[in-house]
């Protein structure tokens, strides 16, 4: 069980909204110098090897919003620095191969969001022995030498979605549910603290959950098929609402929910990213609610943190906010601050903060539903 103390907020500047993304969309490891022609600097730490391992691409956020924000921020700060970039797309032991990989190819500093938060300890461990330091990257890494962790409050995380359906439970007439419950992968200890701080707000609410999955992979296809199970087992009637752990799991339980001839609209459902498609069904009616996390100032303070760790510097100053116990120690942490999202404050949190635009979440099909809910 991790135990956090969060010292105070972050306050991470957001720079330019425009992303300079490098790359392409390959699933192999890829090599980016950050920017290239950048003078005659030839000191010690004006160049250097970070390797950016991310786990999976089926949920939107890794390749449209970590990468880019990481990518563009190590340009603007170490324009000679290159990039050994790679996604584990969900297998674990693909990713401890591809931290080898970088290892090899001579990585300095090695950020990693691990698929798997136990397993990841080897590839520290490794790294270690090298003297390459370690950012845990917005999972944490279990029971090994870590150096950061930056991520968002999680178990608050899962207590904004539990207290979000609560209310909305409360305002349908439907304070107890009965719910169905969809949880992120058992290998990722964020899941592990969204469903601890959802679960919670449930128990105190008397919030009945009636069928309850721990989902592989996040796997959206596989939340989908879970919901069609509970749909069967529970009746289509009966369930009131439904928790979904991020949005790509929404999205399977709604398309379930939609298949079995439900009405999504008139039965909650939560998310977590703030993906694009989960914005526009929430404009829509289709999803309740959705969490906020400003995922370019997390990139940001990974790519920030990653410089100064190559330069042998101290972390900007005011950033490490907190720390967290890995079962190995407290280790310094950057912990951001999630925010629920319903119809009612996507203009004030998403749009205002440049995460999507106007034009982005009102594409012809939403037209009338962004009109309808002041937006546009
Ligand atoms: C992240 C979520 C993401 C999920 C699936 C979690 O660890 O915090 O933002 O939706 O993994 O990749």
């Amino acid at each position: 069980m991790t135990k956090r103390s969060i010292l105070s907020l972050v306050a991470v500047a957001a720079t330019a909204l425009a992303l300079g993304a490098c790359g392409s969309d390959d699933d192999g490891a890829t090599s980016t110098s950050a920017a290239t022609g950048g003078g005659a600097s030839t000191q010690a730490g004006e160049s250097g090897k970070i390797a950016l391992l991310l786990p999976e691409s089926k949920t939107a956020r890794y390749e449209s919003q970590d990468r880019p924000g990481f990518e563009s921020k190590v340009a603007e700060l170490c324009p000679d620095c290159e990039i050994i970039y790679s996604n584990a797309d969900q297998d674990a032991s693909k990713q401890q191969s591809q931290a080898e990989a970088a290892i090899t190819e001579g990585a300095q500093v090695m950020v990693l969001d691990p698929v798997d938060s136990a397993s990841a300890a080897a590839v520290v461990n490794r790294a270690s022995q090298s003297d390459i330091p370690v950012i845990s990257y917005d999972r944490l890494i279990l029971d090994a030498p870590v150096d950061y962790y930056i991520s968002f409050d999680n178990v608050k995380v899962g207590e904004l979605q539990g207290t979000s359906l609560s209310d909305k439970l409360e305002e349908d007439g439907n304070p107890t549910g009965p719910i169905v419950k969809i949880n992120g992968a058992p290998t990722d200890n964020n899941a592990k603290l969204f469903k601890q701080g959802s679960n919670d707000v449930f128990s105190e609410r008397g919030v009945e959950i009636s069928k309850e999955y721990d989902t592989p992979d996040w796997s959206p296809d596989k939340a989908q098929q879970e919901m069609e199970q509970a749909i069967t087992a529970v009746g289509k009637d009966t369930i009131k609402g439904v928790y979904a752990a991020n949005d790509g799991t929404a999205g399977g339980a709604i398309a379930a929910m939609k298949s079995a001839g439900m009405d999504p609209k008139q039965i909650p459902v939560t998310g977590q990213d703030a993906e694009l498609a989960a914005i526009q069904r929430i404009i829509a009616g289709e999803q309740y609610m959705t969490v906020y996390k400003a995922i370019k100032p997390e990139a940001e303070a990974a790519a920030e943190l990653a410089i100064a760790l190559l330069r042998g510097e101290d972390p900007p100053e005011g950033m490490v906010n907190g720390e967290t116990d890995n079962g190995q120690g407290a280790v310094p942490s950057v912990l951001l601050e999630p925010v629920a999202v319903t119809e009612d404050n996507v203009q004030d949190t998403i749009i205002a903060d440049g995460f999507w635009t106007p034009q982005q979440i009102c594409t012809k099909a939403y037209q009338k539903a962004c009109e309808d809910a002041g937006i546009g």
